[in-house]
């Protein structure tokens, strides 16, 4: 059977690996990003680069969107080089991005209204499981729509999942950052306690890989923190967008998130100080700084 052409816009440190893998499955790709080198990383999988979204648009069944936010969904469907001025009939938008059920719902409307369909697919798994191709995926929409791109979706990850009407692939995603949020904060916060009360980081972290409190998350992101190394996976700046998400989606639906919201203001704060591009363990670093550790004592490796 003749596969779709796929169009896929935002290669990020998520939607690069992506992308890699629909052109090594062998679909016709055509990619975008808006700083355009990031583009040019694909050709050598045979990806068209494409100039515009409009150029997307016009040359794909099938757009994919992995992008910032949803102001930067928005901003690729609008405007007379956006998707929206180009497309057919019936084309298809999988927005992956980490939105708000009612910033994914908004959307979905006013692109329907334009004759297109969208399904929302947001992950779970970072970097290693989009190069790998194993992310989850939690998909809200039509469930028709659904099967019909079991396929390609397959070829991102590993465990997909149908969960409803439009919005509720987004909600399952927020409600789990939330978890992965607290986890990192937690595990920061445990550091530095113990770091500034004497105890040797990388023996705190040798216990604490032992207990039960350990899952496949802490673990990864104590390696981290004990090496030292705040380079990017999760950058900072998105967790403290999805913390904003959770808690205005809270707020809008009458679910009180009070230990989200103390977690929220952390990771501003972290933001504030220019920790946005780091990985989101960075935030330990600002709580080294509020505990007074000296640059000698505040990094555990
Ligand atoms: N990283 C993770 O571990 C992870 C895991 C699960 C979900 N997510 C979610 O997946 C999405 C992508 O994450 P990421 O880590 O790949 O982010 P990223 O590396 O920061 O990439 C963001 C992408 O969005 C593009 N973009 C941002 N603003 C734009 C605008 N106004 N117009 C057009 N393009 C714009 C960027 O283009 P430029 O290159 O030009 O800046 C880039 O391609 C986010 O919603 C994030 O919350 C991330």
């Amino acid at each position: 059977m003749t596969k779709n052409r796929v169009g896929f816009i935002g290669l990020g440190l998520m939607g690069a690996p992506m992308a890699a893998n629909i052109a090594r499955a062998g679909y016709p790709l055509t990619v975008y990003n808006r700083s355009a080198d990031k583009a040019h990383g694909l050709s050598p999988l045979g990806a068209k680069v494409a100039e515009t979204p409009l150029q997307i648009a016009a040359q794909s069944d099938v757009v994919i969107t992995m992008l910032s936010d949803a102001p930067a969904v928005e901003q690729v469907l609008r405007g007379e080089e956006g998707l929206l001025a180009g497309g057919r009939d019936g084309e298809l938008l999988i927005d992956m991005s980490t939105v708000s059920p009612e910033q994914s719902r908004s959307i979905a409307i006013e692109i329907e209204s334009q004759g297109w369909r969208k399904l929302e697919a947001p992950v779970f798994g970072s970097t290693g499981p989009a190069r790998d191709g194993t992310l989850g995926i939690m998909v809200g929409g039509d469930e028709t729509l659904f099967q019909e791109q079991h396929e390609l979706l397959s070829v991102m990850g590993q465990d997909i999942f149908y969960m409803g009407p439009m919005g509720a692939g987004t909600l399952t995603k927020l409600a789990f950052n939330l978890m992965v949020a607290a986890q990192v904060a937690s595990l920061a916060e445990a550091m530095a306690l113990a770091t500034k009360g004497g105890v040797d980081p990388r023996q705190f972290g040798d216990v604490l890989v032992k207990t039960a409190v350990a899952s496949a998350l802490v673990k990864r992101k104590l390696g981290n923190l004990v090496e030292g190394d705040f380079s990017a996976a999760f950058p900072l700046k998105h967790m403290h967008k999805d913390l904003g998400l959770m808690i205005d989606t809270g707020h809008s639906i009458g679910a009180p998130l009070p230990a989200t919201g103390a977690i929220h203001e952390l990771f501003t704060a972290a933001t504030a100080r220019g920790r946005g591009d780091q990985d989101a363990i960075a935030i330990y670093c600002l709580l080294a700084e509020l505990a007074g550790l000296t640059p000698d004592t505040s990094s555990p490796h």
